[in-house]
């Protein structure tokens, strides 16, 4: 197993890190990408929230992977290498390795410490998989290092990470996706549109999950930025937003308070939030087209018995 911290990710950009995190302390509303949610906790306790009996989207992917793997291996076509975008515990990839035939497996994360560890597991349990790990932020550019080579390969995006971007940024991204197939393809999984009550149930838990989750970002912040936050003035909070089709994360001010860095500081009101996180809802017929735009061709999609979930795969 080897790991590599491409370019962008090295340690001398701490600087544009913590720019572009002030800049969006400093906007109105203030705005922190959902990238920042992954320090190690935040990566162990997104795996807690996989678990939740609310959070139906890993349950129904894996329902969909486990019923249809076959169909969309046969979609996908025969390509050696697997690219996991945002890897995470490595647990989805790693159960289709057998029928993708995977030989080279490579995830890529931009929480590296967890996926160190994620990768050192697996690669104990398949010892004849080629595994590399690339710590790398996909959100500024999707451009994997050399060491990846130039065959074609199947891009994996599961657990609907896509809803993050909104309809524009997807669109960009997956056609940089579409470029990093190398004549390959796409498996990708998508959240759909649903009830209002079991989406916002799915980012709200009764255990509290996902607020420590959208909470400990502040603490990461504190480390990235310099920054002073309480975590004891901030609430988490998630509805959907039906005009964007979307579900919204905020953490708000539960009193007045002021926020204060090397160079700077931030006052907020009582009320007053920070936007954390959008988790996009799709339609399915609205998504193929989104993947035809991209680039990608012959689209095809799998669902679930109660269509809240979607898998595409599609030829780059
Ligand atoms: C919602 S979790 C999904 C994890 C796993 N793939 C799954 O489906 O359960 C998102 C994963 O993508 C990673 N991630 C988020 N934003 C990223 C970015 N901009 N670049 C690289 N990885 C990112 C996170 O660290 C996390 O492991």
């Amino acid at each position: 197993m080897r790991l590599l911290q491409a370019a962008p990710e090295a340690p001398e950009n701490a600087v544009s890190i913590r720019a572009e995190l002030l800049s969006g302390l400093s906007a109105s509303p203030a705005t922190i990408a959902p990238k920042y949610f992954y320090d190690a906790l935040g990566s162990r306790l997104f795996a807690a929230i996989t678990e939740l009996p609310e959070y139906y989207l890993t349950r129904t992917e894996a329902e969909i992977f486990a019923e249809h793997q076959n169909a969309m291996a046969a979609a996908l076509g025969l390509a050696a290498t697997l690219v996991d975008l945002g890897a995470g515990n490595c647990e989805k990839a790693a159960r289709l390795f057998s029928v993708l035939h995977v030989r080279r497996y490579v995830a890529v994360d931009i929480s590296l410490h967890y996926l160190r560890e994620s990768l050192e597991n697996l690669q104990q349990k398949h010892p004849a998989i080629e595994m590399l790990g690339v710590g790398l932020d996909f959100s500024r550019s999707l451009h994997l290092p050399a060491e990846v080579g130039t065959e074609p390969r199947t891009l994996f995006y599961p657990g609907s990470s896509i809803g993050n971007f909104t309809p524009d940024e997807a669109l960009a991204f997956l056609r940089q996706a579409n470029a990093e197939c190398c004549g390959g393809s796409l498996l990708i999984g998508v959240d759909l549109v649903k009830p209002v009550n079991v989406l916002e149930a799915a980012y709200d838990d009764p255990l509290g999950i996902t607020a420590a989750f959208n909470r400990n970002l502040l603490r990461h912040l504190n480390r990235l930025a310099g920054t002073d936050f309480d975590i004891a003035d901030w609430r988490h909070v998630a509805f959907f937003n039906g005009g964007e089709s979307r579900i919204e994360m905020h953490l708000q001010a539960l009193r007045d308070t002021t926020v204060s860095w090397a160079a700077g500081e931030r006052r907020f009101a009582a009320a007053e939030r920070i936007h954390t996180e959008h988790s996009y809802k799709w339609r399915s017929e609205d998504f193929a087209a989104l993947l035809e735009t991209a680039g990608f061709s012959r689209p095809r999609h799998w669902c679930d018995a109660r269509g809240w979930f979607a898998v595409f795969a599609a030829q780059a």
